[in-house]
């Protein structure tokens, strides 16, 4: 979705700024822009398409000045243009908004502006935030974007300048992330750490309607009654590295390899706070994309290990307009790398009006479902550019892997020592992951002979066609080639019929009781003519010749998805690599979707 940046300082702004909005690309966007002030008013610089386009126009201005804001956008109201790009200005030119999210109600705003002979410029809803506050400025600009703020309804995370108040630069957010950053001689706003991290780890997180007034001496907070605030300072413990390439040609390579670490990280660091499980009768694992996809995977291991009498996996888009069935008696488990999905909020948000208890499992720290659940698990991934997500989800699994170890313990499904043992198969999975990534040159050669294909289909049976889910989303994502995933045994009820000469089959097969059965569904399909790539720790699997097999370390049946999942990452990147795909950021999409 949108990014934002914005600077206030004594250097030149347009460096810095562009440099912010190239950390924010990973957001997924179409459009960029700038708006600098430069002593005599606002330079706005806007082009359609990816950002490299922006710089070259840039190349040919001598823009410069100490205070500026920018944009990546991700459009939402109105095609990708340079017309509609961001920064938007009044039409007297003397404010310039930044947006990120939807104004909901700008139509009839815009109506009413329209009746007052104000002109719009362009098509979107963004456009009416910047007519009103200078429509509302009389000389203040606090004022003017507490009016602003008032009657927007919808969500928003704003950066607006104002001519005449040339040291000013004033941020206010709802519903959609906006931090505060701090340094000695600069301040910033920003959508996400990343685009900082390099001038600083100091950061504010902005609440809903909270407003910060940055200069470039300091920061001051204040609510729409225009009171002050004391709002804490944050330390981000991430490194400046750790949002760089670091020598990789795409950044979901570097996630991928970093995966050992990361897991350990996360496995290592211990669950304090959690709810007493005993207390509910029903779990809800709701999420997006790959975060539902790892919730998926853990009812099985939910199911498994506690025996619980209801356990639910829900798309949180689902979720949130189903009147669902849930009450004090439910957990309501929400998954997310961001913590800012826009449809997991609202999921959480609806649970919890339902008196659900609610538990997240966020990585970025301060999110707002980090902030709103009742329960918050971090995972440490570390921040994550690629818009496909790899180690976030792989920390999501290995979260959830001990939350299902730690409830079965406290429900008395299992005994201490069975605990155990389980834990200690969790703690073999980073060491499994690294040697499966001695295994990259195989992946890369075979990925390398399937660029050719229409459509991949990815089976499995159990837990191995939960994460057979996650295999297909990762491979549309980044190399656009249909995929699809089924459960082993639905072949017959319809699927087969796509199968034919030369289609390409990825079976997972990691649950030893099920291998005869996933087995005689690779047979079925090879003998109608498809390749079958087999990702398994079968013994069997390697008398089998008439397919290509990546052989994985043993493992306990729950946490093989863990092992798996790496492969088919591998898999997906090699083949959006050998196709050029732009891997990083796929078209269309968007590394967190902040609007609904
Ligand atoms: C987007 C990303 C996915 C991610 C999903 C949920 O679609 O491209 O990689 O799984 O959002 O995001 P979240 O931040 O809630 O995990």
């Amino acid at each position: 979705m949108c990014g934002i940046i914005g600077y206030a300082g004594d250097e030149c702004a347009v460096p810095i700024i562009v440099d912010g909005l190239k950390k924010l690309e990973y957001r997924g966007y179409d459009s960029a822009g700038i708006a600098i002030f430069d002593g005599g008013g606002f330079n706005v610089v806007k082009q359609k398409g990816r950002l490299a386009a922006l710089e070259e126009k840039l190349e040919n201005t001598s823009l410069c000045g100490n205070m500026g804001i920018g944009h990546t956008r991700w459009a939402t109201h109105g095609e990708p243009s340079d017309v509609n790009s961001h920064p938007h200005l009044g039409s007297g030119s003397k404010i310039a908004v930044v947006h990120n999210g939807i104004i909901e109600n700008y139509k009839q705003l815009k109506a009413r502006l329209e009746r007052r002979g104000i002109t719009f410029a362009s098509q979107t809803d963004s456009e009416v935030v910047a007519q009103l506050a200078e429509y509302y400025y009389k000389g203040d600009l606090l004022d003017a974007v507490i009016k602003t703020a008032n009657a927007l309804e919808g969500s928003y995370a704003l950066g607006i300048m104002c001519l005449e108040e040339p040291d000013v630069l004033i941020a206010v957010k709802k519903d959609n992330p906006l931090i505060v950053g701090v340094s000695q001689n600069a301040n910033f706003i920003a959508s996400d750490v990343p685009a900082i991290l390099k001038h600083t780890n100091q950061v504010y997180y902005l609440e809903d309607k909270e407003i910060a007034v940055l200069t470039k001496n300091g920061v001051e907070f204040f609510n729409t009654d225009k009171e002050p605030l004391t709002k804490q300072i944050e330390t981000i413990t991430w490194s400046v590295d750790s949002a760089e390439k670091g020598g990789y040609p795409h950044f979901m390579l570097k996630e991928i390899m970093e995966q050992p670490k990361v897991l350990r990280d996360t496995i290592q660091t211990e669950i304090t706070k959690l709810p007493d499980i005993s207390q509910f009768n029903k779990i809800v694992i709701t999420a997006c994309g790959s975060a539902y996809n790892a919730g998926v995977v853990s009812k099985y291991v939910f199911e498994r290990l506690c025996r619980f009498p209801s356990i639910e996996v829900d798309l949180a888009s689902e979720f949130r307009y189903k009147d669902a069935c849930v009450d004090e008696k439910t957990l309501v488990i929400l998954v997310s790398q961001s913590g800012e999905t826009a449809d997991t909020i609202a999921a959480m948000r609806e649970a919890k009006s339902k008196g659900a208890v609610t538990l997240s499992i966020v990585n970025v720290v301060g999110s707002t479902l980090a902030k709103e659940a009742d329960y918050t698990v971090y995972t440490a991934a570390g921040p994550e550019i690629a818009v496909a997500t790899t180690k976030a989800f792989s920390t999501q699994l290995a979260v959830l892997y001990k939350l299902a170890v730690k409830f079965a313990v406290d429900l008395q499904k299992i005994s201490q020592e069975e605990a155990k043992t389980l834990s200690d198969e969790i703690a073999t999975i980073p060491d499994k992951v690294a040697e499966i990534l001695t295994h990259i040159d195989f992946i890369q050669k075979y990925a390398s002979t399937c660029i050719g294909y229409k459509s991949i289909f990815f089976i499995g049976r159990n837990i191995d066609y939960a994460i057979a889910l996650e295999g297909s989303l990762k491979l549309k994502e980044i190399s656009y080639i249909h995929s699809e995933a089924y459960a082993g045994g639905e072949l017959k009820h319809g699927t087969i019929s796509l199968v034919e000469e030369d289609t390409l089959v990825v079976a997972i097969s990691c649950c030893q009781r099920l291998y005869p059965k996933i087995f005689s569904n690779m047979e079925q399909v090879i003998s109608r003519g498809a390749k079958v790539f087999l990702v398994s720790n079968a013994a069997e699997a390697e008398e089998h010749d008439k397919l290509s097999l990546l052989k994985l370390p043993d493992i306990h049946e729950l946490f093989s998805p863990s092992l798996s999942a790496i492969v088919l990452q591998l898999f997906s990147y090699y083949v959006a690599a050998n196709k050029g795909c732009d891997i990083d950021k796929p078209r269309n999409l968007a590394k967190s979707v902040t609007v609904e």
